[in-house]
């Protein structure tokens, strides 16, 4: 099923979120792209000033070449909200993210936001988290070791690679994809891969989310933590 026009409209309903003045923490992946599209041509038609503080080179080149204002992270005060994508949301408002191999930058950006916006395709919803496989950025130095070392936790790991060359991250490390198939005990999960020397951080995106904006065919739920 094309997803697009539900992307697309998750993508129009965050870019209301966005008020002038604001610094906005982009994300990354398909959904995103609508949403940098949409917020371009916000800050084209109504003159807005919007600084935007990237989640990858991606979003950054694709941010720049549309026209939106970028700094580095370390160079802003604050991040007002971000709007990024995510792979999988469960009912309780976690979620996978790092499909896109993105996820270390998009965890720190989110940690740094005081607002964190997922826009989603309806597909992402699930019952469980972990019918994608979970990545895990590593430190090259060693992954082998701790690949036999999820592979005796019965995680089922395996070295992400494109064309037979393992795949490394904007930050310069490697991704191992864990096919749980499913998670029933995602903090547990998180605490022992938190605990692994070699691991810089999972995909696992727990309590993250503030707002995650669901489209349909012909609009938007939404999901408003309460916390
Ligand atoms: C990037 O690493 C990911 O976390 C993306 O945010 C996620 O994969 C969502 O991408 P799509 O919007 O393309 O599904």
């Amino acid at each position: 099923m094309d997803n697009n026009l539900e992307k697309l409209n998750a993508a129009i309903a965050a870019t209301k979120l966005i008020q002038d003045g604001m610094i906005v923490g982009l994300g990354t992946g398909s959904t995103v792209a609508f949403f940098l599209e949409a917020l371009a041509e916000r800050i084209r038609q109504e003159k807005l000033h919007i600084i935007g503080v990237t989640t990858s080179s991606k979003t950054e080149l694709s941010a720049r070449q549309l026209g939106i204002d970028m700094m580095d992270i370390d160079d802003v005060p604050v991040i007002d909200i971000t709007v990024d994508g995510a792979d999988e949301v469960d009912h309780n408002m976690n979620g996978i993210k790092g499909g896109g191999a993105a996820f270390l930058m998009e965890k720190i950006v989110a940690k740094n936001s005081k607002r964190v916006v997922w826009i989603v395709d309806s597909q992402k919803i699930h019952d469980n988290l972990g019918s994608m496989p979970l990545p895990v950025e590593v430190v090259p130095f060693g992954s082998g070791k701790l690949i036999a070392e999820f592979k005796r936790s019965h995680l089922y790991p395996t070295l992400r690679k494109d064309n037979g060359v393992p795949v490394i991250t904007d930050m310069g490390h490697y991704i191992v994809d864990l096919a749980l198939k499913r998670i029933d005990q995602p903090y547990e999960l998180e605490k022992y891969l938190d605990g692994q020397i070699g691991v810089v951080e999972h995909g696992l995106f727990l309590d993250v989310a503030d707002e995650i904006i669901i489209g349909t065919i012909d609009g938007v739920r939404r999901l408003i933590s309460e916390a």
